[in-house]
């Protein structure tokens, strides 16, 4: 069924590649910084600006290093931040976690104080803070790395409730627990935050990807792993389920993680709720990779980041957690 109209050589797709120009007004998907999101580690200390080895360029931080680092992000053009705390002492439940004068509500305060203008988000969750490194408690009767869901479910509430007061502009929970989009929701709304949002870690994989940040956040399981509780990287169908139950009980937004091997699913996720904003976590090992080969020489460092954040974005995110975030702010100051 071939017709004159719509063929080569007519049709020559390569018309619209011709100049820069043209190139940047045809192209469908560009990144944007305000849909960047750049993790920041937060630790007790003075003048601790402690660089991760895994993770050139990222850096943990004091909290008098805070309002600085805030300042110079909005600087940059920086708009969204996601915080994790790393507490002066660990234990069994992770209670610095819920502590009104814990670290992650401290550091909530100054940076709201420093810049207003960010957009602060909490990761909810415990295996920086429990002494055995487990996102959860560990069932009383177990040996091995058993987390106790239901138990952890109230902690988990609590954990967000006092984020929220502490002014969290978003909370995240990280910690893939069943039930526990629903088990915060309910306990904000009880506390009267019923305006605050849940981003979900609805599609979360059991990954090795995530190296670089347990040395970051302090938090590698000190027995066993998280597969009990993480899914499994073989599985599809299992994320869509996650998704339905999170949206079920009132997910605000979801997100998978890692991003760059798992763009199967943003794009299945984005088609099967569009209408839903979606984020994907470019996690540690993912930067970790562009930065080594970079490092080398071998890859450009430049080109490859943001071929692989527009790549998620086309796939299907609307907003990605990327440590490139203060960097590519710096690269579009650059370009102008
Ligand atoms: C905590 C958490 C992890 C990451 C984000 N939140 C680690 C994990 O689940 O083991 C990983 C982020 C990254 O690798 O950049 N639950
Ligand atoms: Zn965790």
């Amino acid at each position: 069924m071939s017709t004159k109209h719509g063929l080569f050589p007519q049709v020559r797709l390569r018309r619209l590649r011709n100049s820069h120009k043209l190139r940047s007004l045809v192209r469908e998907k560009c990144l944007d910084i305000n849909k960047l999101i750049m993790p920041i580690f937060i630790k007790y200390g003075q003048h601790v600006r402690q660089p991760i080895d895994a993770m050139p360029g990222i850096y943990q931080l004091s909290l008098d290093q805070l309002a600085d680092e805030a300042k110079e992000l909005v600087g940059l053009g920086v708009r969204n931040v996601l915080l994790f705390g790393i507490p002066a002492h660990k234990d069994a439940v992770g209670s610095d976690s819920y502590s009104d004068d814990g670290i992650i509500q401290q550091a909530i305060h100054l940076i709201k104080e420093a810049a207003p203008e960010l957009l602060v988000i909490s990761d909810v969750c415990f295996c920086e803070y429990t002494d055995h490194g487990h996102c959860g408690v560990i069932h009383a009767s177990s040996t091995e790395a058993n987390v106790d869901n239901d138990q952890t479910l109230a902690l988990l509430a609590k954990q967000a409730v006092s984020h929220a007061k502490a002014g969290v502009d978003i909370v995240a929970p990280s910690g893939t627990m069943d039930g526990m989009v629903q088990a915060i929701r309910q306990a904000l709304d009880a506390a009267g935050f019923v305006h605050l949002p849940i981003l979900s870690y609805a599609v979360k994989y059991a990954s090795a990807l995530y190296g670089p940040f347990r040395q970051a956040a302090e938090g590698a399981p000190l027995f066993g792993d998280r597969q009990t509780y993480q899914m499994d990287f073989g599985n599809v169908n299992e994320g869509l389920r996650e998704c339905a139950l999170d949206i079920a009980e009132g997910a605000d937004m979801l997100m998978v993680k890692p991003a760059t091997a798992y763009l199967d699913m943003i794009c299945r996720i984005k088609q099967a709720y569009p209408a839903l904003p979606l984020c994907a976590y470019q996690v540690s090992g993912e930067y970790a990779m562009i930065k080594a080969a970079a490092e080398k020489g071998w890859l450009d460092e430049r080109r490859v980041a943001i071929e692989s954040l527009t790549a998620i974005h086309r796939a299907g995110a609307d907003f990605i957690i990327t440590y490139y975030a203060k960097t590519f702010a710096r690269w579009l100051k650059e370009e102008k």
